[in-house]
């Protein structure tokens, strides 16, 4: 409350008792003398109040008014100034993402130094480097899920709807198969067959399939069919940003094809961790961010 209204408040409040004192002293002074009686003095006295109170509550709500626009006003502007939670800051306009001199890893352990990439609108990025050097912790900072050790993130404007994520470990509930594609939300049934037999799940791809519990007491599901199930559910749900962690590994060379094909094809953009990508699958990436390199070790 601004020292302006306190100080309202605190007339308002001082006039309303000492009008009260006098109005009672009268009354009290007319009781004695016997022109009023202490009934009517009562009814008065009431009568009294009910018309100061509310000119009381009046001056109380215009003071409130008074002090709340200001932090209404302060919390607009807050809401137009970019996010900066975990270090994470706008990006440009058409860039998504940007990371800059970032250091990565964890409270006991610095993993990676040096990132400093920058991810423009539809590209494909593919993040390449050797088991434990940092992969997924690089997704995971820029989920937000552990802090940023060192450096900056850009994102564009409203990252955290615009992104879909297929992660190393699948997400698979004990519900059905439609459950699983859909999260609830309403979609055709014949969008979801068309989804399945994209990301090379055809056996899975038929009506009845649909509402089929998938789990220990219904359909089984390989590691790799899992995966596809996430990447269905990730595009059925119609992101801008595609974060595939390990999408393609443990697939035959049949479906990883299909998977790869379907990522390029993605309109959006997409950043891709993978172990190993073929040197002619690797060339049709935007991006290549090879994690081996010694600019990135900490030492
Ligand atoms: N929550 C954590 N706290 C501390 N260290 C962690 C945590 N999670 C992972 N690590 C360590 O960070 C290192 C990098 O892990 P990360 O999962 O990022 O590797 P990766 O490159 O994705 O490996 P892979 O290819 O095997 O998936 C590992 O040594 C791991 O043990
Ligand atoms: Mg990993």
């Amino acid at each position: 409350m601004s020292y302006r209204s306190s100080t309202a408040s605190f007339y308002s409040q001082l006039s309303y008792s000492i009008s009260s004192i006098i109005a009672l002293s009268i009354g009290v002074l007319f009781v004695v003398n016997g022109q009023v009686s202490v009934g009517g003095l009562i009814s008065l006295f009431l009568a009294s109040d009910r018309l100061t109170s509310p000119i009381i509550t009046i001056s109380q709500i215009f003071n409130q008014l008074n002090t709340t626009t200001p932090l209404i006003k302060e919390n607009s502007m807050l809401n137009t100034k970019p996010a900066s939670i975990n270090n994470l800051t706008v990006a440009k306009q058409n860039e998504v993402l940007a990371f800059k001199d970032c250091q990565l890893g964890y409270q006991d352990q610095a993993l990676l130094r040096n990132v400093n990439f920058t991810v423009n609108s539809a590209e494909k990025v593919l993040i390449v480097g050797r088991s434990g050097i940092g992969k997924s912790t690089l997704f995971k900072t820029l989920l937000n899920e552990i802090p940023l050790v060192n450096g900056v993130i850009n994102v564009e404007s409203n990252f955290g709807q615009k992104f879909g994520v297929v992660g190393q470990e699948s997400y698979i509930f004990s519900d059905t198969l439609r459950f699983n594609l859909t999260l609830g939300q309403k979609i055709a049934d014949a969008t979801l067959l068309e989804v399945l037999k994209k990301v090379d799940l055809e056996k899975f791809a038929k009506l009845e399939a649909l509402d089929q519990k998938l789990g220990k007491n219904g359909l089984n599901l390989s590691g790799g069919e899992q995966r596809k199930i996430e990447l269905a559910r990730a595009l059925l749900a119609k992101k801008e940003i595609l974060l595939v962690d390990e999408g393609l590994s443990g697939l035959d060379e049949k479906s990883s094809k299909k998977i790869f094909d379907l990522i390029m094809e993605f309109p959006g953009t997409v950043l891709e961790i993978e172990h190993v990508v073929g040197k002619e699958q690797s060339t049709q990436y935007n991006q290549l961010i090879d994690l081996n390199q010694k600019q990135y070790q900490v030492e």
